[in-house]
């Protein structure tokens, strides 16, 4: 069995002026979880800590919290992997709605703002299948799929900076479709990751894919997008001087 200390952020914004840390001791198993041990310290002696859980298996992505600094699923992190004393917060970047609840609704407006649904282009016949290892299927993105966890987002110091800054999701969303010749939206994709709150705006300082639990780097594709786009500008440029240029 394993002691553990957690400390945890309490904050209920109907009554509390402001939060504060509740300290827990509990004992858990071995290859208990960090979820496990919430569940252990609400069970004991704090029925009314609000947290947010779903499948308990890594696939939701609702138990997202930020344990001793750095955010991770706490449903699939040992707490033997981090150590017996820790520090559980809320996701940041976010507001609460009650100790370590909070409200993904930021962080889903700017998913909405990315255009993240492919928009079939004219002529789409259904399940149109592009081989993986045609020269178009190999160009596309083939990151792990995400799910939605709000581990970047919150990570994001621009975000922290610009509220308005789509954020590393949002626009690892948008590079996935700006890669998919099915999608017709490219354009308006490609003028949301140039304007003022898209990928232009991040410093590559590689948070995003540091604590992504499914081993995405949106670092990556915001890189990747920010070519793209320095490209589109410059073939913009050369058509305006020497006109458009002319199909094979
Ligand atoms: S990219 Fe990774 S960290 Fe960001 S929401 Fe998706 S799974 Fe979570
Ligand atoms: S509860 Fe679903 S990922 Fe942790």
């Amino acid at each position: 069995m394993l002691k553990v200390t957690l400390k945890v952020h309490r904050f209920t914004p109907e009554s509390d002026k402001a939060p504060h840390f509740e300290t827990h001791e509990v004992e858990v198993g071995e290859r208990a979880s960090i979820l496990d041990a919430l569940f252990a310290a609400q069970r004991a002696a704090a029925p009314d800590l609000a947290f947010r859980f779903s499948c308990r298996v890594g696939m939701c992505g609702s138990c997202a919290m930020v344990v001793n600094g750095r955010e991770r699923l706490t449903c699939s992190t040992l707490v033997k992997t981090v150590g017996t004393e820790l520090r559980i917060e809320p996701l940041r970047n976010v507001p609460v709605v009650r100790d370590l609840a909070t409200d993904l609704k930021p962080f889903f407006d700017a998913y909405q703002r990315s255009l993240p649904h492919l928009v079939p282009r004219e002529g789409l016949k259904d399940f149109e299948v592009i081989p993986e290892e045609s020269a178009t299927g190999k160009s596309m993105d083939h990151q792990p799929q995400c799910i939605d966890c709000g581990s970047c987002y919150s990570a994001c110091s621009l975000v922290t900076l610009h509220p308005r800054y789509l954020g590393p999701m949002a626009l690892h969303r948008a590079l996935t479709l700006v890669l998919d010749p099915r999608d017709a939206a490219r354009e308006q994709r490609m003028a949301m990751v140039a304007g003022e709150a898209g990928a232009f705006r991040c410093h590559t300082l590689g948070n995003c894919r540091d604590v992504c639990p499914r081993g995405i780097s949106p670092t990556a594709s915001i890189e990747r997008l920010k070519r793209i786009s320095v490209g589109d500008q410059f073939r913009g440029f050369l058509s305006m001087i020497f006109g458009p240029a002319k199909k094979q």
